[in-house]
This record gives structure tokens, sequence and C-alpha cells, in this order.
């Protein structure tokens, strides 16, 4: 049985995928290189510096360290710019009712997110009071697809993988999961995250009550 749930937080609890791929975006277009939102799916899960990688390998043009080091730090103004102005408003439908119905049910929550501004959205939204411990990009750990995020997430909940259920909305995000033993609720386009144990569009009117057996 279940006795725990890890959420994963841009795009799971939290609208900011959109505010990544426009601060991304506007690195791209700098450099004119060609970034879509299609392109922008193999970024979600993974970390800051990994994506810039990933845009850098679509474009010709060599950067040294020190130059990526300055896109990194553009990027994450631009983004912070945009996380600035987020509030409860911004917190995705279902997901305080469903995070009230855990925590009625006496489940322990935790985060497990790749984001090194974790704890700040966590606190612009109002959820930060709600998590029992938070695992986020500062601590070291092997980003995901690597199961390590999720394992730490256990561990700290004093949880077995198999009583952890995670949420997910990236690819990489769910292959994490399930590569920790972890049964995982895609929340997005079933085409994209098929591989995750169920698949919902959204958490909007979603219970735990069908997928804590
Ligand atoms: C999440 C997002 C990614 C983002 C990563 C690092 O996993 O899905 O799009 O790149 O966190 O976020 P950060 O806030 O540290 O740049
Ligand atoms: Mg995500």
């Amino acid at each position: 049985t279940i006795k725990g749930v890890i959420f994963d937080l841009d795009g799971v609890l939290v609208d900011t995928a959109c505010l990544h791929y426009e601060a991304w975006k506007k690195i791209a277009d700098k450099l004119n290189i060609s970034f879509s939102e299609k392109d922008n799916e193999k970024l979600k899960g993974v970390s800051r510096k990994d994506s810039l990688d990933i845009i850098l390998s679509q474009g010709t043009e060599y950067f040294s360290e020190g130059e990526k080091s300055q896109l990194l730090l553009n990027k994450n103004n631009d983004y912070l710019t945009l996380v600035n102005q987020i509030n409860k408003n911004d917190v995705l439908g279902g997901v305080v009712k469903l995070i009230e119905e855990l925590k009625c049910k006496g489940m322990k929550i935790s985060l497990g997110s790749a984001s090194k501004n974790a704890r700040l959205i966590l606190e612009l939204t109002g959820l930060y009071h709600y998590f029992d411990y938070i695992v986020d990009g500062n601590m070291v750990v092997k980003a995901k697809p690597a199961p390590d995020v999720f394992l730490m997430g256990a561990e700290l909940l004093g949880l077995s993988p198999s009583e952890c259920l995670v949420f997910e909305d990236a690819q990489s995000g769910v292959q994490a999961a399930l590569a920790a033993g972890m049964k995982v609720v895609g929340v997005g386009e079933y085409a994209l995250l098929h591989q995750a144990t169920f698949v919902v569009p959204n958490l909007i009117g979603f219970s735990i009550e069908d997928y804590i057996k």
C-alpha cells in the first residue's frame, strides 16, 4: 500500500513549465538556435545545466565554460523575474484539494524537484507548509532520469519505494520514478507519458482513493 506521495514541482503543482520555456526561448532566439515547444518537452525535469547543453547542441557554435555560466545566469535571472510574479492562483487545478485529501488520510508528502528555485516557488504559492520534506536541485543527487531524487525522498519519509507514489509531468521524471521502483502518475499527455503506471491529463477532480490500493 501507498503511504507517501512525492510530487514533482514544475508542471505538476505549479504552472511554471511555461515560464522555464519562455526564459529558454529568449536565450535560444538570441543565439539563433531554433527551439520549439516540442523541443522543450525534452527539457522538462532536466537540470538547468543539462538543459543548456541540450539547447546549445542544436546549434553549431562552440561555447566556453565561462560563456555557458553567463548564459545560465541570464536564464535564471529572466526566469526569476517571471517567477516572482506568481502566487496562490498559479497553483494548478486540483492540487490543493489533493494535498488536503492526503493530509486527511495521514499520508506523508515530499517534493522531488530538479529545480534550485523550488523552495522559493513553494513559498510564493503558499504550498510550503504542506511538505514534510523537500528534495530539490540544490541537494547533491544525480539528476532525473536517475532515481536518486525520489529515493532520497522515500528515505526521508521513512518509506520503502513500493510505499511511495510519484506525480510527474516529465518523461525524465517518469523514468526516474520507475527506476526507483515506485508507481507514478503521469500528469499530462498520454502520448508523451505512456510509460507511467497511470496517466491523467491534469489533477482536477483527482482523488487518491483509486490509486493507493
Ligand atoms: C525542473 C524543470 C526544468 C528545470 C529544472 C531546473 O525539473 O522541469 O525545466 O530546468 O527544474 O530548474 P531551475 O529552477 O533550477 O533552473
Ligand atoms: Mg516537472
